[in-house]
C-alpha cells in the first residue's frame, strides 16, 4: 500500500506514522539512509511506542513505558529491567514491516512474505518514467475517512455522534519543485 514520500523523512531519525489496516506503523531513515518501517508496538509489554504522527528520533527509538531502547533499524539497544541470564536482546528487535521504494514513493505491505513491489508494479514504471516522481515534492496531502454514526433515539437531544475511522483514500499533490 502507498504510505507517503521519501522526502517526508530526509534525515536519519526523521519518522511518520501512516495507518495501514488499523495498524500504526513507524516509518523512519536509519543512520544508513535506508528507509525502515515497524509495528509501532515494544516488545516488553507492547506499549505504543510513538504517538504523534510526525517527528524526530535523537539517534534510537525509545518506548515511554519502561525505556526500552531501539537502534533505527530496529535492533533493541537497551532493556531495562531485563536482568534474567538467558534474555537475549537479539531475540527482541522491533517487528519489521516490509517497506519498499519506488520514484521517491515508500510502499508498505504487511504480509510476512510480500512480492516485491517492483512485480507487483509490472510496466507501472515505464509508463510513469516521464514524469520523474522522484524529483516531485510534497505539497498537499488530503485523507478521507470513513464514518461510523452513533445513532441516537430521536427523542435524545443531542445529534448522533460521528467518528471519524479508518482512512479510505489518500489524494497526494505532488509539484516540481
Ligand atoms: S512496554 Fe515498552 S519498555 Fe516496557
Amino acid at each position: 500500500m502507498y504510505a507517503g514520500r521519501e522526502s517526508e523523512i530526509p534525515r536519519h531519525g526523521d519518522y511518520v506514522l501512516p495507518e495501514i489496516a488499523g495498524e500504526s506503523i513507524i516509518v523512519t531513515r536509519d543512520s544508513s539512509g535506508r528507509v525502515q518501517a515497524f509495528f509501532n508496538v515494544c516488545r516488553h509489554r507492547g506499549t505504543r511506542i510513538c504517538a504523534a504522527s510526525e517527528g524526530h528520533f535523537e539517534g534510537r527509538i525509545q518506548c515511554p513505558y519502561h525505556g526500552w531502547t531501539y537502534a533505527l533499524d530496529g535492533r533493541l539497544l537497551g532493556a531495562t529491567h531485563m536482568q534474567e541470564a538467558n534474555f537475549c536482546r537479539e531475540d527482541y528487535p522491533l517487528n519489521r514491516v516490509h517497506a519498499d521504494l519506488w520514484d521517491g514513493h515508500f510502499f508498505l505491505n504487511l504480509s510476512a512474505n510480500p512480492e516485491p513491489l517492483m512485480d507487483q508494479l509490472a510496466s507501472l514504471p515505464r509508463k510513469f518514467a516521464p514524469w520523474c516522481m522522484q524529483d516531485l515534492r510534497l505539497q498537499k496531502r488530503i485523507i478521507y475517512y470513513s464514518h461510523a454514526m452513533n445513532l441516537r433515539p430521536l427523542w435524545y437531544a443531542r445529534p448522533p455522534e460521528v467518528k471519524l475511522t479508518t482512512p479510505v483514500a489518500v489524494f497526494t499533490l505532488l509539484l516540481n519543485r
